[in-house]
């Protein structure tokens, strides 16, 4: 037994996120926490959302709300809904929180008495109009780089390129729209980045077991040289900077991106908080249940930690955070595995708010279930390249992989228990080489599964999923056991016991991928001790059941996607782009 800490990207408060967001961070990290809670091992699983900054601020203008309220009840929105897509999250928490107050004004300590902070003066963008300064998206106008006239102040969305509000030609204010821009001196803290350079260089060489997409992304922004990063802006939502240690800096926030990741220790940290009331943060203390996971020197040494996030997050994960961890000088857990993932497209085109197109969270929960959404993202995830999310393809994983292939073996085998049987597991009856192929079959699809999801590569385990239940399948079709039970009952009974023996198998198997599907299969067999079957090589063993115990009907599985759903669908939510324009 081991012990994991996972994380995936923290989702950003401004609004529900779309199907996109959800496979490549939350999602492929709630499947890999059940892969390693169904082996044994010990899991924490933390995830928060990410509430600071002038994306936050403006999409509580837009709302008409407080940018406090409008978090509060954003939190609850995407807490509610991650509940509802089955994240077995230990705990979502808040960057918000007075936790991650605590830990983000600690690291900026730190990283002061380590020598890699500095307070420089920089130009930033005022609007008099408004009576303020206007960082990051407060402006718009066009990229230098590209031409596009709403670039963002802090990245041009049409090129990606990083930019700065004064970079912006004809710049204007977000807020009010005005021209009247001036630039005024503000002083702000910088995180040197470039002394830590090579220690980060150093640190990112020991990974080579990172994926190649990873890497490159790591590589290619030490090789452009770190550059030093201003951590605090003139805000006033955000992490207030402590007066008493900047004075130099009283009345400013730290940036978002300097808290947010700081959020996966207050995250942590809020867990402990619930688990234990009136506990309260010590960094030092060798026994917190905190530092078990997060201080290598304090018990965290055995802790495998996985990070998961879209691409545009490595960056910030294999750089600007260690960063802000190593230069702190004290022994802090780095990540170990770090998953990234490409981009789910919408037809090819990128998912978009603005102009509804794409499949929000929100959305796809008003159609079908959560195993339907996840089955689907997880088994086309965009792993080592965009990939498309179409509702063609969506209809045909449902209809032939869920309902023809799971759903219909598992009807089959329980129909045929229940007709012939009079729903009890059938006893007697001797296996040959038909049984003994089948235990070879499973126990090799079975093994391939595991392997491909010790190593996060989703595709392939759904693949192998999907080959474990169609092995059911085939073996019923072999066997023929509506045919045998008019002549063999013995046979028969045979037959069926290996089917429902392939049943639990593929129940334990899918329950990582679609955990209510997989819970309502074990209310066949209620009587089985269910949780004492570990998911590795060794559940392949086709012994698990008593004869003579009672099988339990269940509902239908899965429904089909009728053609009418379909087409419903696609004019609602926007079909082919390239067919509509
Ligand atoms: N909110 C960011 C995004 O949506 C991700 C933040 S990850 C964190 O891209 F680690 F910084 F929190
Ligand atoms: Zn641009």
């Amino acid at each position: 037994m081991s012990r994991h800490l996972i994380t995936s990207a923290l989702p950003y408060i401004n609004g529900v996120k779309h199907l996109g967001n959800l496979v490549g961070s939350m999602l492929p990290a709630d499947v890999y926490s059940r892969f390693l809670r169904a082996q044994g091992h010990e899991v924490l699983f933390v995830c928060a959302t990410d509430e600071h900054g002038t994306p936050a601020e403006l999409a509580a203008r837009d709302a008409g709300q407080g940018v406090a309220e409008f978090c509060a009840e954003q939190h609850e929105v995407q807490k509610a809904l991650g509940e509802r897509f089955g994240l077995s999250w230990d705990w979502f928490g808040r960057t918000s929180r007075p936790q991650n107050h605590i830990y983000t004004n600690h690291m900026a300590r730190r990283l002061r008495d380590e020598g890699y902070l500095d307070i420089r003066s920089t130009e930033q963008i005022y609007s008099a109009q408004d009576g303020r300064f206007l960082p990051d998206r407060y402006v718009v106008g066009t990229c230098p780089n590209c031409g596009y006239e709403r670039a963002r102040g802090d990245q041009c969305e049409n090129c990606g390129k990083q930019l700065d509000p004064t970079d912006l030609i004809e710049p204007r204010s977000a807020i009010s729209g005005s021209t009247d821009l001036e630039v005024r001196e503000s002083s702000h803290i910088f995180l040197r980045q470039s002394a830590l350079a090579d220690r980060i260089r150093a640190w990112v060489d020991t990974k080579d077991d990172w994926p190649s997409l990873t890497r490159a992304i790591a590589y290619k922004w030490l090789d452009e040289g770190l550059e030093d990063r201003g951590i605090t802006r003139d805000l006033d939502w955000g992490i207030p900077v402590d007066p008493v240690d900047f004075p130099e800096a009283a009345g400013k926030v730290w940036y978002v991106w300097f808290d947010a990741p700081i959020g996966y220790l207050g995250a942590v940290q809020e867990w402990v908080d619930a688990g234990s009331p009136g506990s309260s943060v010590d960094i030092d203390d060798p026994d917190s249940a905190f530092n078990r996971w997060w201080r290598t020197d304090h018990g965290a040494d055995d802790v495998h930690y996985t990070q998961f996030m879209g691409k545009d997050n490595v960056p910030f994960h294999t750089l600007s955070f260690p960063a802000t961890l190593i230069g702190s000088g004290e022994d802090w857990k780095l990540v170990d595995t770090l998953k990234s993932f490409n981009w789910l497209t919408y037809y090819g085109g990128k998912f978009s708010t603005s102009e509804h197109r794409g499949v929000f969270m929100s959305d796809a929960l008003e159609l079908l279930p959560a195993d339907y959404w996840r089955w689907y993202l997880l088994s086309n995830a965009p792993e080592s390249d965009d990939s498309s999310f179409t509702w063609e393809l969506f209809s045909t994983a449902v209809n032939k992989e869920l309902v023809g292939t799971l759903g219909n073996f598992v009807n089959r085998t329980l129909t045929q228990v229940t007709r012939h049987f009079d729903g009890v597991i059938p006893q007697g009856g001797e296996p040959d080489q038909i049984e003994a192929d089948l235990q070879v079959q499973i126990s090799e699809r079975l093994a391939f599964f595991v392997e491909k999801m010790e190593h996060l590569e989703y595709r392939k385990a759904a693949t192998a999923l999907r080959s474990i239940w169609s092995t059911g399948n085939v073996y019923l079709e072999t066997r023929e056991p509506w045919k045998t039970v008019k002549e063999d009952k013995e046979r028969t009974a045979c037959t069926l016991r290996h089917a429902l023996e392939l049943l639990v198998i593929s129940s334990i198997a899918s329950e990582p991928f679609i955990p209510t599907a997989a819970r309502a299969m074990r209310e066949v067999v209620p009587s089985l001790d269910w949780d004492s079957f570990a998911l590795d090589k060794s559940l392949a063993h086709m012994s698990k059941l008593t004869p003579g115990d009672r099988i339990e009907s269940i509902p239908l599985l899965f429904n089909k996607v009728a053609p009418e759903q379909l087409d419903e669908w696609k004019t609602r939510f926007g079909g082919n782009p390239a067919e509509t324009q």
